[in-house]
């Protein structure tokens, strides 16, 4: 075997397909996100306006979660030094598993090191443990919910997306008496759209299953505590387990679920992805602790999201700018071909200072690239006006499509 040429060929497949990625090197300027710099092929850091971050309130950057990081450094130093089970139960794990259970007003929670190791531990042993278990997926699920399904080795049935007639049907002809799942998100990233919850829960107590909703791309940006779109939509006790990011709008790292006390002990008692692996560092969770507390008493972050989002999607809509229906905080701009969504991409960069990152397949379907931008309260109107007039100007060098 020719391992060198097989490796070769998989990459230059990546290539000739214009999606090979490249990851940008930058720095944030704590304090005043978006802006930060970039090391890429300048001669120094160039000063860039971030516009794909997933740190979606800043929280990253806000004060009190920076003191409680270092309050929290400086008391009990870096790591945690083991497992949850072996020394590396801190206190400040249990206060949070506390704080996010009250957020989703569910009995207990568990964190995770990831939002993907929460979706992957939990789906898979949770679809283990149930015999015969079918999960019901819906096709735009992320690839850590995939993942968690795959590897519990149960049956898969796929739902088009957000499409309740056919999860109905799907349901309607399984075997009534196996336990059933139906996996879904709340907020969906790529597209901005957002799953009829409660129309789903209606189809779970009909035929007897149980739900598992990703929220990483709502919590902390809806519902009057950041309690995702479940809370927004008063579904959060219909619902068996909700999932969640800390590392997106609560600014830091890690993933956790919510549940009834008994979920949570299987969980973890059983899951591998939870049991063998170093508990996230005290460090990080006194962070998250910190913006969890902040953003359940404080919209205005919420309040700056929406009016951000809303305001880009206007100025992209008057440009006529191809900009994409997202009833939410996502601002899409399509594309439709992955060469022309990096060159965009890259001249933005390079003469424009805007850092935002092709999105390609297969984290969307082919035909379907697009740029994503994530304006958050700290883009100002002066940095979208700036934006703006940037795309329109390469839209036109380029020739490319504007909206119909
Ligand atoms: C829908 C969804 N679920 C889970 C994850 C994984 O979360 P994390 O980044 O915390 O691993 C992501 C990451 O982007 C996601 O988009």
């Amino acid at each position: 075997m020719d391992y060198h040429r097989v490796f070769t060929q998989a990459i230059d497949r990546l290539h000739a397909e214009g999606r090979y990625r490249v990851f940008i090197d930058i720095l944030r300027n704590k304090g005043s996100f978006p802006n930060a710099r970039c090391f890429a092929g300048h001669n120094g850091p160039k000063p860039i306006t971030v516009w794909c971050s997933n740190d979606y309130l800043a929280m990253g950057q806000h004060p009190k979660v920076i003191a409680a990081m270092e309050d929290a450094l400086h008391d009990v130093g870096a790591g945690s030094g083991g497992t949850r089970n072996i020394g590396g139960n801190t206190h400040y794990h249990v206060d949070l598993e506390a704080e996010l259970a009250d957020l989703h007003d569910k009995e207990g929670a568990l964190i995770f090191t990831s939002g993907y190791v929460s979706n992957d531990a939990t789906l898979s042993t949770l679809a283990k443990i149930l015999p015969g278990c079918v999960v019901f997926s819906d096709e735009l699920n992320h690839a850590s919910m995939i993942a968690g399904i795959r590897n519990s080795g149960c049956e898969k049935q796929v739902f088009r997306h957000n499409d309740l007639e056919h999860l109905e049907e799907l349901l309607a002809a399984a075997d009534p008496d196996v336990p059933k799942l139906i996996a879904f998100e709340s907020v969906y990233s790529m597209d901005g759209d957002v799953a009829p919850i409660h129309a789903i829960c209606d189809l779970a107590d009909k035929y007897n299953a149980l739900t598992y909703l990703d929220e990483v791309h709502a919590v902390g940006m809806y519902g009057a505590r950041g309690g995702g779109i479940s809370e927004r939509d008063d579904a959060a006790h219909r619902l068996t387990i909700i999932e969640g990011t800390l590392g997106k709008a609560f600014g830091v790292m890690g993933g956790y679920i919510a549940a009834d006390q008994m979920i949570i002990d299987v969980i973890r008692s059983y899951a591998p992805g939870f049991i063998f692996t170093t508990s996230l560092s005290p460090v990080l969770v006194a962070g998250v602790l910190a913006a969890v507390r902040h953003l359940k008493q404080s919209s205005e972050e919420r309040d700056g999201q929406q009016a951000a989002a809303q305001c880009l999607k206007d100025m992209f809509a008057d440009a006529g700018l191809p900009v994409m229906p997202s009833t939410t905080h996502i601002v899409p701009l399509m594309v439709g071909d992955p060469i022309r969504a990096k060159k965009i991409s890259d001249i933005l960069l390079a003469e424009y200072g805007v850092y935002v990152q092709p999105i390609n397949y297969p984290t969307v379907p082919r035909g379907l690239e697009r740029l994503r931008f994530t304006p958050g309260p700290s883009h100002t109107e002066e940095m979208m006006r700036e934006l703006t007039g940037a795309l329109v100007e390469i839209w036109g060098r380029l020739e490319l499509r504007k909206a119909a």
